[in-house]
């Protein structure tokens, strides 16, 4: 690299979550006159539904190279994405490597580039659940420890990062990328009847009473048959009340079927397939609440001002909870009644919007790394 080169950033997206995070970054990433940005997609995710749609609402470039390694064990998936990375990073001429969330994609690829001194950015860092039995905790501890640059989006994450032994210097307070795109695209979306009109959704999801919106993938829920029957179960009683809209991950469709318990969802829980981020986010702003294991879900609720209940039993987002609209109930049929019923009496919690959650979050990423990128490019 000479010094007239711009610093190039790799920034990598391997499965759903990612996509949202890196849209606002790549943008702001490209104002940025000192710095260039290469794409890599993992193929983490490689069905149409969860993939494609996304690249075209949020204006992502398409990448630049696509490892396309698909589905397999942690293990395989890990160690595939590393082996495809490599060679492809070492054609890049990358100054670092920018990763997002807390994927497989986001470990494979940032272990990659620390092995061979190529500085790492971390986007989401700092994260906690404290429950080592999610692999997503895994891969936000690991990811951390390995990173540079540390950029957090609420006050909690930067004491889980000190405690860990992280420098301080490191960690930048900078907001939410994921919540960055929500904005950019809140008045893009259609409102929910006509998403679900566009779906054929029966009159009943249509109703002047509303609906709720449930999104479900956890290996934690869906995995186990005894789990996803105690929660479908509730979810169906529930659905007499209020109608429930339910889009299915590949894994949770692929278990219900699996469980033999697809059949058993009632009329009341309408089942679709995965829908584009701009459907999924007109849904969301329609609802009278959210149930949710998601991570990004919960956020993006906080940010509506939409009430959630979270069918975890912990979250690695508290923010969600303490400034915003989240409530986290676990999979005791009995914390999710009382919660849904709450939330149908009172309207559920209000709450506010957290800190620095106002749009311009891959900006202030994009000035630190460039800032950043001035002491640190190579000779
Ligand atoms: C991954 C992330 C999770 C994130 C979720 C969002 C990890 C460890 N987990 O979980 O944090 O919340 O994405 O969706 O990285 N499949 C398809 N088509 C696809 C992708 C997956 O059919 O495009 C099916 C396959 O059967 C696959 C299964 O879904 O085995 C699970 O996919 P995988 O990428 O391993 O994890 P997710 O459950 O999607």
């Amino acid at each position: 690299m000479t010094s007239t080169d711009p610093f190039r950033v790799v920034c990598v997206v391997g499965a759903r979550p990612n996509f949202m995070k890196i849209a606002p970054l790549m943008r702001a990433l490209a104002r940025e006159p000192h710095l260039a940005s290469t794409l890599v997609h993992t193929g983490q995710h490689y069905d149409e539904a969860m993939k494609a749609s996304f690249f075209d609402q949020l204006e992502i470039p398409r990448p630049d190279v696509d490892l396309e390694v698909g589905s397999g064990t942690h293990a395989v998936q890990t160690a595939e994405i590393m082996r495809r990375f490599e060679p492809e990073l070492d054609q890049l001429r990358a100054g670092a490597v920018l990763v997002v969330g807390d994927v497989n994609s986001t470990i494979a690829c940032a272990l990659v580039a620390a092995k061979k001194d190529i500085p790492v950015i971390h986007v989401e860092a700092g994260l906690r659940s404290y429950d080592r039995r999610m692999p997503e905790e895994i891969n936000r501890v690991l990811t951390d420890q390995i990173s540079d640059l540390l950029f957090t989006t609420e006050g909690d994450a930067k004491e889980n990062l000190l405690r860990e032994g992280i420098d301080a210097e490191r960690i930048h307070f900078v907001g939410n990328v994921m919540i960055d795109t929500l904005l950019h695209n809140r008045t893009r979306c259609r409102a929910a009847p006509d998403v679900l009109s566009g779906l054929d959704a029966p009159a009943r999801f249509r109703g002047e009473s509303g609906f709720g919106l449930l999104s479900l993938h956890r290996p934690s829920n869906v995995d186990d048959p005894v789990v996803l029957q105690r929660l479908t179960k509730t979810l169906r009683e529930l659905s007499s009340e209020l109608p429930i809209v339910f889009p299915l991950h590949p894994r949770t469709k692929a278990c219900l079927e699996a469980a033999g318990l697809g059949p058993t969802l009632g009329d009341s829980i309408l089942t679709l397939p995965p829908l584009p981020y701009l459907d999924m986010l007109g849904l969301m702003s329609g609802a009278r609440l959210v149930l949710t294991d998601s991570g990004g879900i919960q956020e993006e609720t906080t940010a509506l001002g939409v009430p959630c209940i979270t069918l975890r039993e912990n979250t690695e987002r508290p923010i969600t909870v303490t400034a915003g609209t989240n409530t986290v109930v676990g999979t005791d049929p009995g914390r999710i009644r009382a919660t849904f019923h709450d939330i149908l009496a009172t309207g559920g919690k209000r709450g506010h919007i957290p800190e620095l959650w106002d749009g311009h979050a891959a900006e202030r990423i994009a000035t630190t790394i460039a800032r950043w990128a001035e002491t640190h490019a190579s000779p």
